[in-house]
């Protein structure tokens, strides 16, 4: 790379040969305005960019970095295993051991099918839920993101819409009309030939948002009624919020289960899974087809066993820990600064909403989105060095490596912004 790489430099040649310039949209920036930071390299909780600035990073890769970038062990896994060849087309160990470590962790689950992405594993596991049921109808929550196959890319408004709205171009009527969107937080009534209800157990992709108490109890008791799968995604929340996930904190038990990011520990995997039974369904046992060249892979298998192997009940405390610093940091930083603020916090995942109201389903998300607020605290706080979601849909990722030196600088940081923000009287 030349030494006069510059972002903006980069995102213009990005620009002539990617759409936007990016290969995810919300790395564009669009949602907060400017040029996107390029980066060159991270290490543990922090990037540095092409420029050379460094950045306390709150983005990790939407998660998928919980011991923060470049852990030794991780990297070392990585060598390791590209040394003994990057893909076969047959099994290895390293996959079987990937798939014991999950299954060991989670609550009632019994079989895992290892896939690239978390798309993938959502859009796998509905198709498993339809074929092992018989039945087509699917139950998606507005505002919870679970990737972008089709059959989810479904928009609702307000209330209960019988057949979703595709929420992308491209996406065709049929394609959403036995999607379902109903809104969180509130128990839907099931029709009989609902196939599964797919929920996040903590919403992660409309700020953060905690179920409310009762909703994913009354999910189970509701998919009992009617004879619906309940799916929990755990994209976000598996092996994040608890060493058994959202299933062990929330002690609700899914039928079936989506994984992704922890489990890749920085490289492309994604996991679904359920009882031996509902797995019995899939090729090559069943009749439901899933397949995928380089499902299992040893590279991201051999980082996934690194991940998990550090990851203990002491870890999460420490997680969580960090996670109740920053919080607790940003609410006395908007609190000083006369500056109404909500900073949701479920274990190590931390929030953060404009406004008086702290929002329990995506159209009241929506509205403190619209009091406009997080673009301007997102810059000031990008000027500072500390580096947030360049969206205020998204949430804070805190990881291992964020240490008490980076809290304090972040929580300083908040303190400048928002008392530049405050409103002069
Ligand atoms: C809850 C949830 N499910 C599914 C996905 C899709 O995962 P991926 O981006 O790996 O396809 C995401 C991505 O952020 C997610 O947050």
């Amino acid at each position: 790379m030349s030494s006069d790489t510059t972002n903006d430099s980069l995102f213009a040649r990005g620009q002539a040969v990617i759409p936007g310039g990016v290969n995810s949209p919300v790395r564009a920036f669009r949602n907060v305005g400017g040029t996107p930071y390029f980066v060159a390299r991270g290490e543990g909780a922090y990037v540095w960019d092409v420029e050379g600035r460094r950045f306390i990073d709150y983005v990790q890769s939407y998660g998928a970095s919980i011991l923060g970038h470049a852990h030794p062990r991780v990297v070392e896994a990585i060598h390791h295993a590209a040394h003994l060849g990057t893909t076969f087309g047959a099994p290895t160990e390293g996959e079987v051991v990937l798939a014991e470590l999950i299954v060991e962790r989670i609550p009632g689950l019994e079989q895992v099918r290892l896939v690239s992405s978390g798309t993938e594993a959502t859009m796998s596991a509905i198709r498993l839920a339809r074929g092992a049921t018989g039945r087509s109808k699917l139950v998606k929550f507005d505002g919870n993101y679970h990737g972008h196959s089709d059959a989810l890319l479904a928009a609702g408004g307000s209330g209960l819409a019988e057949a979703g709205l595709a929420a992308s171009s491209g996406v065709t009527a049929g394609a959403v009309a036995d999607t379902v969107v109903a809104p969180y937080n509130v128990v839907p009534n099931l029709a009989d030939d609902v196939a599964v209800v797919i929920v996040e157990p903590v919403a992660a992709n409309t700020g953060l948002i905690a179920p409310a108490a009762g909703f994913l109890e009354g999910l189970r008791a509701e998919c009992d009624r009617v004879g619906a799968l309940l799916l929990f995604d755990e994209v976000i929340t598996g092996f994040r919020i608890d060493l058994g996930g959202a299933t062990a904190w929330s002690d609700v038990r899914p039928d079936m289960w989506c994984f992704g990011k922890v489990i890749g520990g920085g490289l492309p995997v994604g996991a679904f899974g359920a009882s031996r039974e509902i797995m019995s369904h899939l090729a090559p046992l069943g009749s439901v087809y899933q397949a995928g060249t380089l499902s299992g892979n040893p590279l991201a298998t051999a980082a996934g066993r690194a991940v998990l192997a550090e990851l203990d009940i002491d870890a999460y405390e420490e997680l969580t820990a960090i996670a109740t610093t920053l919080a607790g940091g940003l609410r006395a930083a908007f609190d000083d600064a006369g500056i109404s603020v909500q900073v949701p916090q479920v274990g190590p995942l931390v929030g953060l909403f404009f406004g008086d109201h702290l929002p329990v389903d995506h159209a009241e998300a929506q509205a403190s989105v619209a009091l406009g607020g997080y673009p301007g605290f997102f810059h000031g706080m990008l000027e500072r060095g500390i580096a947030l979601a360049p969206g205020a849909y998204e949430v804070m990722f805190p990881s291992l490596a964020h240490g008490k030196d980076d809290l304090r600088r972040t929580i300083e940081a908040a303190a400048e912004v928002a008392a530049a923000m405050a409103p002069t009287s």
